[in-house]
């Protein structure tokens, strides 16, 4: 996992917990990188994980709740950093139907180690998009709180349902519908 999932992550849990917090799940964990993270590193996935359990059993939130806030922070930063990437669509439901095809592989050709899901397309129609979510990492809450941020990015009105398809959330199925008033049905 990239380093700037890292360094983001322990900005906003300063910013929402503060930094004894951030000293806290650090030293709870067990971490190769001694929690000293460079945003252009790339660290385990567990260290993640265990940041994240830690701290949810000290906010008593959920790991899924965690990562929603999360993305709604994430999106900013790729506003921030990639906003050129954003700025080739006109549309939340087109972006997020370029994920696999178009944005996570420029992301890859930016950091050739990503670890990045896979999505694949199930039905598309001009309003709705039903998506299929696969990663064993389970970051499906990460994905919900970007896509949700897609459509604010662009002043969209929408409605997102998931089902989990594997109960270990390493396999979701997303219903996603742009109900803008001017969107025709269908
Ligand atoms: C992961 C970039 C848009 C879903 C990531 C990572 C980066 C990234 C850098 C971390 C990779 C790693 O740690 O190795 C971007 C950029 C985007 C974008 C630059 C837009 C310009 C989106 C959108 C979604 C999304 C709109 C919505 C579904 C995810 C998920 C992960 C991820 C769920 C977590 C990894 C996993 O689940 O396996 N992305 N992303 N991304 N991205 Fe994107």
């Amino acid at each position: 996992m990239k380093g700037i999932v890292f360094t983001e992550f322990l900005e906003l849990v300063e910013e929402k917990f503060g930094l004894e917090m951030v000293d806290d799940i650090i030293t709870a964990s067990e971490l190769e990188s001694g929690g000293a993270y460079t945003a252009v590193g790339t660290y385990k996935f567990s260290e993640m994980v265990q940041l994240l359990t830690h701290l949810s059993e000290r906010t008593q939130l959920s790991v899924d709740d965690l990562l929603y806030t999360y993305a709604l922070h994430f999106f900013k930063v790729i506003q921030r950093s990639y906003p050129g990437l954003l700025n080739t669509y006109s549309d939340p439901l087109e972006l997020i139907a370029s994920i696999e095809n178009h944005i996570h592989v420029e992301v890859r050709k930016i950091y050739p180690d990503a670890q990045l899901p896979v999505f694949k397309i199930v039905k598309r129609s001009e309003n709705t998009l039903i998506l299929d979510y696969l990663s064993s990492r389970a970051m499906y809450s990460f994905g919900l709180g970007l896509m949700h941020e897609s459509f604010n990015y662009f002043n969209k009105n929408f409605k997102i349902d998931f089902e989990k398809i594997k109960e270990d959330g390493t396999y979701v199925r997303f219903f996603i519908v742009n109900t803008d008033e001017n969107s025709k049905s269908g």
